[in-house]
């Protein structure tokens, strides 16, 4: 009790505030997004995210480079095909744009490690992220296009399938899918705490995957909902997940924490774009102290328990940690 206690103490200076530090914030958690569009030589910025590209395979590869130059040890992938149609056929195809981006990133950053989203709605010309049937977004059907979609990001060279869709059982499709055609020691991370989120918003801009009709909701689970996400943790888990992800973060750091506190397993949180459009938008305002918003951030997402953060703010985040 205060005047024998006095918590200013241990704020003094620098040195013993770094000293006695809960959370900090390394290049290691994080995992950069990139968005592949077909093409040769594209490079088009995405107007409500500041920095990020649509970029076309040499460009990517480029981008990849600094990535991995910048010390940042991994990707994630998401991809713009040329057509959509209704069975989302370019999101297997043996030459689609992500299974060439992997490829030739491959070839040139051996070491960046490669994760893909495995999701359809980038590829559907109605933008679900399932086979569609009237208004109807179909689950057990949808599973094999999944599974068709991580054999063949894997078959091309990914390291590592994350997938977003929220069908019921894709999990186990994609674990048995694998494990049957010899790839067992590639790990799943499951997009396992997936919200209906209106921070979504700017990345469907990137990945032009709007819904074309209707809306998410009855795949995606409703912001008010916290055991639920629990369940479908747990689910996930038992289904062959060796990573769960919560998403969005910055709005469910009890959801992250939740998550963190009740499994083994590591947690990843993704920061989503909307979270990165805000800050942006009000940095050109003159509102904010981007560096230091960005910092807190990501080290509250860290705090709230996450192992690993998705966020476009990785670049930037790399920059400023090498020169500490
Ligand atoms: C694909 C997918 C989405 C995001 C990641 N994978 C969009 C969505 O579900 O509508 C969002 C990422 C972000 O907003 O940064 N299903």
């Amino acid at each position: 009790m205060y005047p024998i206690t006095r918590g200013r103490r241990l704020r003094l200076n620098s040195t013993l505030r770094k000293m006695i530090s809960e959370t900090v914030v390394g290049i290691n958690d994080l995992v950069y997004p990139l968005f592949v569009i077909y093409g040769k030589n594209v490079k088009n910025e995405i107007k409500s995210m500041p920095g990020c590209f649509q970029e076309s395979v040499d460009e990517v590869v480029k981008t990849a480079k600094e990535v991995y130059t910048l010390g940042i040890p991994a990707i994630i992938l998401f991809g713009i095909p040329e057509k959509k149609d209704e069975m989302a056929t370019g999101a297997y195809a043996q030459n689609g744009i992500i299974q060439r981006a992997i490829k030739e990133i491959k070839n040139a950053v051996p070491q960046l490690y490669i994760i893909t989203d495995v999701c359809l709605c980038e590829y559907m010309s109605h933008g679900h992220c399932g086979i569609v049937k009237g208004a109807e977004v179909l689950n057990d059907e949808s599973l094999e296009l999944l599974q068709k979609e991580a054999i063949s990001h894997v078959e091309a060279g990914a390291d590592m399938v994350a997938p977003s869709d929220m069908m019921d059982g894709r999990v186990r499709a994609i674990r048995e899918v694998l494990d049957n055609e010899g790839f067992s020691r590639i790990p799943i991370m499951s997009y396992a705490a997936k919200y209906a989120s209106a921070f979504y918003g700017p990345f469907r801009e990137a990945a032009e995957s709007t819904p074309g009709f209707g809306d998410r909701k009855s795949y995606q689970m409703d912001p008010a909902n916290r055991r639920e996400a629990l369940k479908e943790v747990l689910m996930d888990i038992q289904e062959g997940a060796d990573i769960v992800m919560v998403k969005p973060a910055l709005s469910y750091l009890d959801i992250i924490s939740d998550v963190r506190a009740n499994v083994t397993v590591p947690v990843a949180a993704y920061n989503v774009s909307g979270e990165y459009s805000m800050v942006h938008a009000a940095y050109k305002l003159g509102w904010i102290d981007y560096d230091r918003i960005m910092f807190e951030i990501l080290t509250s997402i860290k705090r709230a328990g996450a192992d690993i953060i998705l966020t476009y703010f990785a670049k930037d985040a790399a920059k400023l940690l090498n020169t500490l």
